[in-house]
């Protein structure tokens, strides 16, 4: 299986097509970004990072029996996955107060939520993503009723086995991003990455932030943070 050529290219991804109809490589990049991309960096090793913890989370849920577009790890940055055609939603899954809810609602960070929070937003960099509701999705032509239920109803499910994996290595997972699409035969899978970069963690013992917070709140160095989580995953899986 060979690289061609590319097919999209984000701040934080390239996607590449091959020459195998079905499968696509993404090589995670070094770039790292805050606040609609107005803050950006490169700092080196990055992208080994997040493309390390996305496999072993995207191979864990694949062994749960939830269906993503993970096939396998490619060099130090890469993954073979399935090709597929984005859901043009993103799922935020939370269960505990930080980021856009705190302003939103002005409770503080950190307030623990009765039970997880599921927002959606319409995935359009020029409209800022904004909040919808399955009402928009489905009048906008967005994402149908069935689709954004499906969604929800596999975010809550990756949710319940995310937050035992990570409590198992000392580690609350206070929010995440998850992202679907279609693959060539019309099933709904996972898609993008599931990596520090896109949730929320939190340090059981000490409350240390473990994810982009540290880049975007200048809380210090990410890489060490990075690798110790990854660390602490490749031993529990
Ligand atoms: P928020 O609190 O800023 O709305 O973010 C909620 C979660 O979504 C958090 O885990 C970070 C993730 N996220 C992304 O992965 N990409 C984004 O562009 C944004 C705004 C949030």
């Amino acid at each position: 299986m060979k690289k061609t050529q590319i097919l999209s290219e984000g701040y934080t991804k390239v996607v590449y097509d091959t020459d195998d109809p079905e499968v696509t490589v993404i090589e995670f990049k070094d770039t790292v970004t805050a606040f609609r991309n107005i803050k950006r960096a490169t700092i080196k090793g990055k992208g080994r990072l997040t493309c390390r913890v996305s496999s072993l989370i995207m191979g864990y849920l694949n062994s749960k029996g939830l269906k993503t577009h993970f096939v396998k790890e490619d060099g130090d940055n890469g993954q073979v996955c399935l090709k597929v055609r984005v859901i043009p939603v993103r799922i935020i899954m939370r269960n505990a107060a930080a980021g856009s809810i705190v302003r939103t609602f002005g409770i503080p960070a950190g307030t623990a939520l009765k039970h997880p929070v599921v927002e959606m937003t319409y995935k359009n960099n020029d409209l800022d993503n904004p909040i919808i509701n399955r009402d928009h999705a489905d009048a906008l032509g967005i994402a149908t009723y069935q689709e954004t239920e499906a969604m929800i109803e596999t975010s809550r499910k990756v949710n319940s086995l995310l937050c035992e994996l990570f409590a198992s290595i000392g580690v609350q997972l206070v929010d995440f991003k998850i992202e679907f699409g279609y693959t060539a035969d019309g099933t709904m899978v996972i898609t993008d990455e599931i990596s520090p970069d896109t949730c929320r963690f939190r340090n059981m013992s000490d409350g240390r932030q473990m994810d982009r917070d540290r880049y975007r709140y200048d809380q210090g160095d990410i890489i060490d943070t990075y690798q110790e989580l990854t660390n602490r995953l490749e031993k529990a899986l």
